[in-house]
């Protein structure tokens, strides 16, 4: 499988052991539930808040975020963590900036971005995009200078679906400069590997001062359920909860907990603290390296061989290589992505040379 991703390399022997020590305490076996902010007192015993707050710990420092302005969870997934960022947004604009925002993204947005603006009953505008795919910071200056006076929920891509762009944040945030704005950002596809690479400083949150962040965990770190992290400036978050809790109450658990859903997986938080340790660390850091080495070869490989697919890869930061759409057993075959006459390869850990080399030869009919 090479159209999406998703990791399948397994997990370490070490996961399993962690996994079966879990379940000594009853969590994956009785109804544990991390209702409620998971910074706040719990309203039920059987929780796993500790752990999600130390996922969160962890993750803040791999994206750069001060120790003492985080909030987050571990939601259902990287879609989650965009309805997180795009509510939370509206909220906190509408409070602290007194108007309704236009929320701005490209047409190479996931999909759900203008799915849940949609649902969030938000303006939007479409922002244009490079050559490569990425938001292009002067039509961003064009758009919002058509909808002055409104607040703008800017949500920016640091890996897009199909085409592997990266937004450039520092452009984006300079082109924001003068206008009240909540920057989220969609690291869905790159975030799991970014923090791993040279590419690090890209998505760092003090040094390009975005707001909220969504990173999916099944993608690259191959954690073997869907599950999200969504991560915020506590800040933001605080006046955010501020805003809701004077609209909304739920006494009943004793606080109004600001997440979307009520009941939320106390199993993939205990879980996933594996994959924020130094042992699965090293191996995260050694997979991300070899993605990247990997896509390179791909694509200087791609190029050599079938110039006529006219390969592109957007960013060196990118482990996706996008071409003129191959023959449909190949695309069968491989399970290939394809929009618009392209499909695209990514690079996850399970893809080694030795497939990606056999994936050459049956591109040549080999
Ligand atoms: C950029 C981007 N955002 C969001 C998503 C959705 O993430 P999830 O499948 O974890 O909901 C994806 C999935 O491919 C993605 O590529």
């Amino acid at each position: 499988m090479l159209g999406y991703p998703i990791n399948l390399k397994p997990p370490p022997a070490g996961f399993e052991r962690w996994r079966r020590r879990l379940r000594r305490y009853g969590i994956g076996v009785i109804a544990y539930n991390n209702g409620g902010d998971p910074y706040a007192p719990a309203p039920v015993p059987h929780h796993t808040h500790p752990f999600e707050r130390r996922v969160i710990e962890r993750c803040g420092r791999w994206y750069g975020f001060p120790a003492d302005d985080l909030w987050g969870i571990v939601s259902h997934g990287g879609t989650d963590s965009n309805l997180h960022g795009l509510r939370l947004g509206q909220v906190w604009l509408r409070h602290v900036h007194g108007g309704e925002p236009v929320c701005y993204f490209t047409a190479e947005a996931h999909y759900s971005i203008p799915h849940l603006a949609d649902l969030l009953g938000l303006a939007t505008a479409a922002v244009a995009t490079d050559a490569e795919g990425a938001m292009d910071p002067e039509d961003l200056s064009r758009q919002l200078a058509r909808h002055r006076g409104r607040p703008a929920l800017v949500v920016a891509t640091v890996g897009t679906t199909f085409k592997g762009a990266v937004d450039p944040l520092p452009a984006i945030a300079a082109a924001l400069a003068d206008v009240p704005h909540f920057l989220h950002v969609d690291a869905a596809a790159f975030g799991g590997y970014l923090p791993h690479t040279a590419h690090a400083p890209l998505l760092h949150q003090e040094a390009v001062g975005f707001d909220a962040l969504a990173v999916s965990c099944h993608k690259f770190f191959g954690f073997p359920a869907p599950a999200g992290l969504f991560l915020i400036r506590r800040s933001r978050f605080e006046a955010y909860l501020a805003a809701v809790g004077r609209r909304h109450r739920a006494d009943y658990l004793g606080h109004f907990p600001g997440t979307l859903s009520c009941s939320r997986d106390a199993v993939k938080p205990a879980e996933f603290l594996y994959y924020t340790s130094p042992a699965m660390q090293a191996r995260l850091a050694a997979d991300a390296r070899r993605i990247l080495a990997d896509t390179a070869w791909l694509q200087a490989h791609l190029e050599a061989r079938f110039p006529a697919l006219a390969p592109r890869r957007a960013h060196p930061a990118s482990n996706v290589v996008w071409f003129r759409r191959p023959a449909d057993a190949v695309v069968r075959r491989y399970h290939l992505a394809c929009q618009d006459g392209h499909a695209h390869v990514v690079v996850m850990p399970h893809a080694g040379r030795e497939l990606l080399g056999r994936f050459l030869d049956d591109l040549g009919g080999g």
